[in-house]
């Protein structure tokens, strides 16, 4: 491994050993601390509803898949009541290999920006629209700000085409982005699709970092 991968890794292990929502994610039983990213904000905006249907790109290793699976009401089905979708549909998709989780239906080793992809994710929804397309995707972080930025904001577009093809009217896009030069260009683009389009900055972000999400409402069909 070289010099500075490994001092990062390093400082990745203690900085997870040290942090109480790391170790409160083990006693709730989530797979990661952005768990509370997600509580934190739907509390709030209240858009997870029982049983809506939610795409969630960038899933793994499952926790926004858990807590919108165990609010609308699809963890505890079975597989004969999931595939109805008449309690609620959770879609997790992501380019990594995904342990399964219940209540929620998974496409892997998915990576968003190819087209094959895209065809998995509307083959499986067949024509039918979700309430909710949620993106938590962050490329590997580089380090370097102006990079990662730029190639967050690419995922965060794609995951807007994703939004713009499967939205009910009035549905809502939350995405995670870095803070940079092309936001406000992407929220601007946002707030032609939808009724209102919000920064939030989750008090669980770690103070360094400079993620942020959108949160877009009231999905205006073309
Ligand atoms: C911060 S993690 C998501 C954590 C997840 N929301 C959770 O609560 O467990 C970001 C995820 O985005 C995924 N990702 C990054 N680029 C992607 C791409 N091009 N296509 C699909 N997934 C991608 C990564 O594999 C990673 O699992």
């Amino acid at each position: 491994m070289v010099k500075g991968k490994s001092s990062s890794s390093s400082r990745w292990l203690q900085r997870q050993f040290k942090d109480p929502l790391v170790k409160q994610s083990k006693l709730d039983d989530y797979r990661a601390r952005s768990a509370y990213k997600l509580i934190e904000i739907d509390n709030k905006y209240n858009f997870l509803k029982r049983k809506s249907a939610i795409v969630d790109l960038g899933a793994c290793p499952g926790a926004w898949s858990q807590v919108a699976s165990q609010r609308i009401g699809t963890s505890q089905l079975s597989n004969d009541e999931l595939v109805t979708w008449n309690h609620g549909m959770v879609l997790a998709v992501d380019k990594e290999v995904m342990r399964g989780l219940p209540g929620v239906f998974v496409i892997d080793r998915a990576d968003i920006t190819s087209s094959e992809t895209l065809k998995r994710i509307y083959s499986f929804l067949s024509q039918r629209k979700v309430d909710a397309v949620i993106s938590d995707m962050a490329p590997n972080a580089t380090g370097m700000h102006k990079l990662d930025h730029e190639r967050i904001m690419e995922l965060a577009n794609t995951a807007f085409q994703v939004a713009q093809n499967c939205l009910k009217t009035n549905g809502t896009f939350l995405c995670k982005i870095f803070q940079g030069s092309l936001l406000n260009g992407f929220k601007h683009e946002l707030k032609t699709s939808f009724e209102s389009v919000q920064e939030i900055r989750c008090q669980s972000t770690r103070k360094e970092s400079t993620e942020m999400y959108l949160l877009a409402q009231q999905y205006k069909e073309d």
